[in-house]
């Protein structure tokens, strides 16, 4: 088969390299693909994965079996719906079941109407509104803006000044522009983070082993969010039992309830959710795998991943076997100096071959012949093994091998070295 991957970070990179496994694919194609990408897939760097009319085009001429949308933007826009009605078979969920990621105040709102357990909220289209019930509230409290802004939509605040002016910033002075016209302000809860990814038919979900992504930008948790800085798989402190509370009262009512509204869920679901003192609630929903989430879970799959992806699409998965390593697997995030904030691009990356761990490509371009940064976070490197102790260790073992100017990367994934 032919598949073509939407998107062109390091979450694509690792689908097309699991993907490749795959003794069913024949082709791949990924656009706009990447510096990376492209030693794996042919690549279209000209079509952005928010380029409708590009990606039908391609879709025309090189018909591809198969079309994997794996990033928000598309799938948010409704490119899975455009391709089916152009009678091309597309992986991810539809506009309408994508919106529990591409609107923050819809996700609250179906997760009130059914019961769902998330921290309070009400939403604002205003500021004065706003303002009023944020100081009826008090800090610490979470402003958010309502639509897709890279992760980085999300204001903690700690004191009341700071959630005024995440709010007044939003709101009137359109800080993430469109997306923060609407606020989602939010009961702060408190509680460690676990991340479970599921794939899902629209009918059964099936969980994948649970992650911990580490969102800021420093050590010990410090510093403003990104798209995350590295990840764990498994999460010690997500116990069965609370793997199966999940399931219960989160997992599977959000999978019935966008049913029942006429919004069924195919694609990967990620739940990203609070350890609270009174059970696991969700902090947000994403339509998605998560970037770098995919690249740290994935390498764990020993099924194919393309019987899957087909499974979730024709509504097979109650009978697809889903089989995994047990391993753990620890991915480190190498960023641009600066990132999240204005950082620069175009410098030349060595060390990469014979570092002793996967490296998937998520800001990277070829110039001239050489491999440059091309982004905020560049380069996601992996490494799996029968401890978290041992893939950790491989994994900044294998980073440190890693050079271009400004390089930066947390050095606390998972614990402490
Ligand atoms: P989000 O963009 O919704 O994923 O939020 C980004 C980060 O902000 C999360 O990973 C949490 O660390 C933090 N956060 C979001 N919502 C809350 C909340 N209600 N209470 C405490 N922390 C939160
Ligand atoms: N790593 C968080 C996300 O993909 O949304």
């Amino acid at each position: 088969m032919k598949v073509l991957v939407i998107g062109g970070g390091g979450r694509e990179h690792a689908i097309i390299c699991a993907l490749r496994k795959s003794p069913k694919v024949t082709e791949l194609l990924c656009a706009p693909g990447n510096g990376g990408i492209a030693a794996d897939a042919k690549c279209f760097p000209e079509v952005k994965a928010t380029d409708l009319d590009g990606v039908l085009a391609i879709c025309k001429s090189e018909k591809p079996d198969y079309v994997m949308v794996a990033s928000d933007d598309p799938l948010a826009l409704g490119m899975v719906d455009m391709l089916e009605s152009n009678g091309f078979k597309a992986f991810g969920p539809r506009k309408n079941a994508a919106e529990i990621e591409s609107s923050k105040a819809f996700a609250k709102e179906f997760m009130r109407r059914h019961s769902i357990p998330t921290a309070e909220c009400e939403i604002f289209s205003n500021y004065a509104d706003a303002e009023k019930y944020i100081r009826g509230k008090g800090a610490p409290i979470v402003i958010k803006a309502d639509g897709l802004a890279l992760g980085k939509g999300a204001i903690v605040a700690m004191t009341l000044d700071e959630a005024l002016s995440a709010a007044r910033d939003m709101l009137e002075g359109g800080a993430f522009g469109g997306a923060g016209r609407t606020v989602v302000v939010e009961e702060y809860m408190t509680g460690r983070e676990v991340t479970a990814l599921a794939f899902c038919d629209g009918t059964h979900i099936v969980t994948m082993p649970p992650a911990r992504d580490h969102k800021r930008i420093f050590d010990g948790d410090k510093g403003l969010n990104t798209g995350g800085m590295g990840v764990i798989s498994p999460v010690a402190d997500y116990t069965d039992e609370l793997a199966k509370t999940a399931m219960d009262r989160i997992f599977k009512p959000t999978i019935d309830g966008l049913r029942e509204e006429g919004r069924e869920f195919r694609g990967v679901i990620y739940f990203e959710m609070m350890l609270t003192p009174s059970g696991p609630k969700v902090i947000e929903y994403n339509a998605r795998f998560g970037d770098p989430e995919c690249e740290t879970v994935l390498p764990l799959l020993k099924s194919d991943l393309l019987d899957v992806l087909i499974a979730c699409r024709d509504g097979k998965l109650g009978e697809t076997k889903i089989e995994w390593s047990g391993e753990a697997s620890c991915c480190v995030m190498i960023a641009s100096g600066g990132y999240p904030a204005k950082y620069e691009k175009g410098f030349e990356i060595t060390g990469i071959d014979g570092c002793g761990a996967t490296v998937y490509h998520s800001g990277t371009q070829l110039k001239d012949g050489k491999l440059v940064t091309a982004g905020g976070r560049v380069l996601a490197v992996v490494a799996t093994g029968e401890t978290l102790d041992r893939a950790r260790a491989d994994a900044y073992a294998a980073a440190e091998k890693i050079h271009f100017e400004g390089a930066y990367m947390r050095h606390d994934i998972g614990g402490a070295r």
